[in-house]
C-alpha cells in the first residue's frame, strides 16, 4: 500500500476535490475488498466517521461497524453515531454499551496513566470479543491519516490502544491514509456527515476517563458529563465552537464547601478549561467573554446535582498540559 504523499498531490480544500477523490476511493475500496466484509472501529471521531461513510458508499452492507461505549462518551456521542449511522446510513452497525465492564475494571484505580491502560486494554479486548463472534471479515478498516504516518511509523496512534492480537491480523483498508485532517474534514462533509460530527475538536481516546480526575466514580462521572455538555451548549450559542480549539470540564477528586438552600453543602468544584494551539505542543488560555463565563456557572451550579463552585483555568501550555492527567 502506497504510504507516501505524492509531492504532485493537490489538497483537497473544495467539495469538487471531494467528490473527486471520493469517486476515486469507491472504485478502489471495491478493487481491493470485492465480495469481502470489512470491520471497522467506529469512535465517532472525525477520522473513523468519514471512513466508515466512504465504505458505506462503496460497498454498504458489507462493512461492518462496531462502536463501542465505554462509558466515557460525552454526551449525546453514542446516540449520535447510531443516529448517524444505523438510522441515516442504513450502516451495519453493531454498538455495544460497556460501561459496565470499563467503570468495574476502573474502581478504586486513580493513576493517569494506569487508568489509560485500563481503557485502551480493555477497548481492545471488548472490540476482539466481538470481531471472533462475525464470520467472514477479511478486512480492517482505520481512519490513519496522514500525520500517523509521519509521526508514528505508520501505525494509527489509536488512543493508546495498541494492536488487535496478532491472530486477528486482517488486510488494512485504510481509504483517508495521505489525506490531512483538514482535508479529512472537507471529505467527511461532501459525504454529508453532520457538521457537528466533521468539525469534532480533538477528543482524547479515554475521553472523560482522565477528566473526571483520581479515582472515577459514577457519580462525579455524571457531574462531569452534564457540566461538559452545558459548556458546550453554551460556547456553541456564544458562537465559540470552532473559533476556541478544545474546550472541556474537568472535576477533581474532592470537594469544597457551599451554601444551598440555606444549608451547609460539600460538593465538587467543577473546572472550565479552553485552549488555542496549533499542534497542541503548546497552547494559550482565550479570554472568554465574562457574560459567557457566568451563564455557565450559573447553568452548571444550578443543574448539575453535587457541584457547588465553577473555576475557569488559566494556566498555558507549558507548563500546564492541556487535559487534567
Ligand atoms: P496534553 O494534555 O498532553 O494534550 O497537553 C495534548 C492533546 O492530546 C490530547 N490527549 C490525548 N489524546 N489519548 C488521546 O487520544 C490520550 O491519552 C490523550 N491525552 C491527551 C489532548 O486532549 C490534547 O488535545
Amino acid at each position: 500500500m502506497n504510504n507516501k504523499r505524492p509531492e504532485t498531490m493537490e489538497r483537497i480544500t473544495t467539495p469538487a476535490l471531494a467528490e473527486k477523490f471520493i469517486a476515486e476511493q469507491i472504485e478502489a475500496i471495491r478493487a481491493q475488498v470485492g465480495d469481502k466484509k470489512v470491520l471497522l472501529a467506529l469512535s465517532g471521531g472525525v477520522d473513523s466517521s468519514v471512513v466508515a461513510a466512504l465504505l458505506i458508499k462503496a460497498i454498504g452492507k458489507q462493512l461492518v461497524c462496531v462502536h463501542v461505549n465505554h462509558g466515557l462518551m460525552r454526551k449525546g456521542e453514542s446516540e449520535q453515531v447510531i443516529e448517524v449511522f444505523q438510522n441515516q446510513l442504513d450502516a451495519n452497525l453493531i454498538y455495544i454499551d460497556a460501561t459496565d465492564r470499563f467503570l468495574d475494571l476502573l474502581a478504586g484505580v486513580d493513576e493517569p496513566e494506569a487508568k489509560r491502560k485500563i481503557i485502551g486494554g480493555e477497548f481492545i479486548k471488548v472490540f476482539d470479543e466481538e470481531a471472533r463472534k462475525l464470520e467472514g471479515i477479511s478486512f480492517l478498516a482505520q481512519g490513519t491519516i496522514y500525520p500517523d504516518i509521519l509521526e508514528s511509523d505508520g501505525v494509527k496512534a489509536h488512543h493508546n490502544v495498541g494492536g488487535l492480537p496478532e491472530d486477528m491480523q486482517f488486510e488494512l483498508v485504510e481509504p483517508v491514509r495521505l489525506l490531512f485532517k483538514d482535508e479529512v474534514r472537507v471529505v467527511g462533509t461532501a459525504l454529508g456527515l453532520p457538521a457537528s460530527m466533521v468539525n469534532r475538536q480533538p477528543f482524547p481516546g479515554p475521553g472523560l476517563g482522565v477528566r473526571c480526575l483520581g479515582a472515577i466514580t459514577r457519580d462525579r462521572l455524571h457531574a462531569l458529563r452534564e457540566a461538559d455538555a452545558i459548556l458546550r451548549e453554551e460556547f456553541d450559542n456564544a458562537g465559540l465552537t470552532g473559533k476556541v480549539w478544545q474546550f472541556f470540564t474537568v472535576v477533581p477528586d474532592m470537594r469544597a464547601t457551599g451554601v444551598r438552600d440555606g444549608k451547609r453543602a460539600w460538593d465538587w468544584p467543577v473546572i472550565i478549561r479552553a485552549v488555542n494551539t496549533v499542534d497542541a505542543m503548546s497552547a494559550t488560555v482565550p479570554e472568554i467573554d465574562w457574560n459567557v463565563l457566568q451563564k455557565i456557572t450559573n447553568r452548571i451550579l444550578a443543574e448539575v446535582p453535587g457541584v457547588c463552585r465553577v473555576c475557569y483555568d488559566l494556566t498555558p501550555k507549558p507548563i500546564g498540559t492541556i487535559e487534567w492527567e
